[in-house]
């Protein structure tokens, strides 16, 4: 790609204009390479409002899937920005910060799946899009915060499952499909030959959610008796169980629209935003603590730059985004394409009410 004629040598250049100059050269930039600017829920305020498109982790992969744009800059983790490249390959994929990786990616590497795959030759393998396109590769099906369920529901049900890499998520799946959940260590001695058969979950998890504790959740619920609690399904059992509503990002956004007053478990900065957008309203975070460092890697400086300067690239291996692109695109069919929920599907949303909740033992 050509760099920009009036292009500045690093992001620390960058960071010394003005959000508004730097807005600017975002724009002039984006026309000039029919770019479009991708950004997730967790995102900078600043980075949302320059975003062509903001969203959760399906909206997002459905949305690269099908835009016409040539450029692709994916304002979001290091696995956001595969998903992006595997669905596009002939799209120039972007990132403004290459260290803006997800740990609870890292938890799952492909030698270890692969073991896990050999243990276990007759399983359907499950991988939650926070993976990498290697692991993607060695799944039958990925699923998302907003899909797993159905996802996992459309694997025949004595069929076992192999769910990468998140236990938090997998747990959910398995409560709300009726499958007995297992780790890899419960699975070794188990009778796996039972219907509906058993979700073997990979023991990795997000640090951002799985560190939200119960005590965080009652003193906010002391402060607030009438708040609706919204919680995301990767944080842990004894907090789902206490959630009114289990959501994806997304989720979280439309069900802020519909209540006055709500808690809400999961990452801040979308919280932060939701107060801005309707400042009537009370919002309050589960968790003060519960801030994705990962995800506020990007800046507006960063942006500019990786738009003047055509960098960060992603780039695949052909064999692995082929592998990769498979299992996303069973995901995408299951998941019907972009569109918006319906109002029946927002109402069983709100399904998940206490005082059985997310379906929880
Ligand atoms: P969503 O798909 O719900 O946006 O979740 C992505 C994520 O990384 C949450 O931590
Ligand atoms: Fe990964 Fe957790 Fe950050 Fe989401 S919030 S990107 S799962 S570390």
């Amino acid at each position: 790609m050509i760099i920009t004629a009036d292009a500045l040598p690093t992001s620390l250049h960058y960071s010394r204009l003005s959000d508004e100059e730097l807005t600017e050269r975002i724009l002039r930039r984006k026309a000039d390479l029919n770019a479009v600017i991708l950004g997730h829920n967790y995102q900078r305020s600043e980075i949302q409002d320059v975003s062509d498109y903001v969203g959760d982790s399906l909206g997002l992969s459905q949305e690269a899937a099908g835009t016409d744009a040539d450029v692709i800059v994916f304002c979001g983790v290091h696995f956001m920005a595969e998903t992006a490249k595997v669905l596009s390959p002939e799209k120039v994929v972007l990132m403004p910060d290459s260290r803006a990786g997800c740990p609870m990616a890292d938890f799952a590497t492909v030698d270890a799946v692969r073991r896990l795959k050999a243990r276990y030759p007759d399983a359907a393998v499950v991988t939650y899009v926070n993976s990498t396109a290697a692991v993607k590769a060695e799944s039958d099906v990925c699923c998302t915060s907003s899909n797993a369920v159905r996802v996992v529901e459309s694997i025949p049900a004595g069929r076992p499952i192999l769910f990468i890499p998140d236990r938090n998520l997998a747990r959910y799946a398995a409560e709300k499909t009726g499958r007995p959940f297992l780790t890899p260590a419960e699975a070794a001695g188990a009778e796996l030959n039972v219907e509906p058969a058993p979700i073997i979950a990979w023991e990795g998890y997000c640090y951002v959610h799985d560190d939200m504790v119960l005590h965080e959740l009652d003193r906010a619920r002391r402060a607030h008796p009438r708040a609706k609690v919204v919680i995301h399904p990767e944080a842990r059992k004894d907090l789902l169980e206490q959630a009114d509503v289990i959501a994806s990002t997304s989720g979280m956004i439309e069900i802020a629209e519909q209540y006055d007053e709500l808690i809400i478990g999961t990452e801040r900065g979308l919280i932060d935003r939701l107060q801005e957008r309707f400042p009537n309203k009370t919002i309050v975070p589960l968790s003060r603590a519960a801030v994705c460092g990962n995800m506020k890697l990007n800046t507006l400086a960063k942006l500019a730059w990786s738009l003047d300067h055509g960098e960060h690239e992603i780039v695949l291996d052909e064999e692995v985004r082929r592998g990769a692109e498979s299992a996303l695109r069973r995901m995408l069919e299951l998941s019907g394409g972009w569109r918006a929920p319906t109002a029946e599907e927002a109402d069983l949303e709100l399904a998940g009410l206490r005082p059985s909740s997310c379906g929880c033992a």
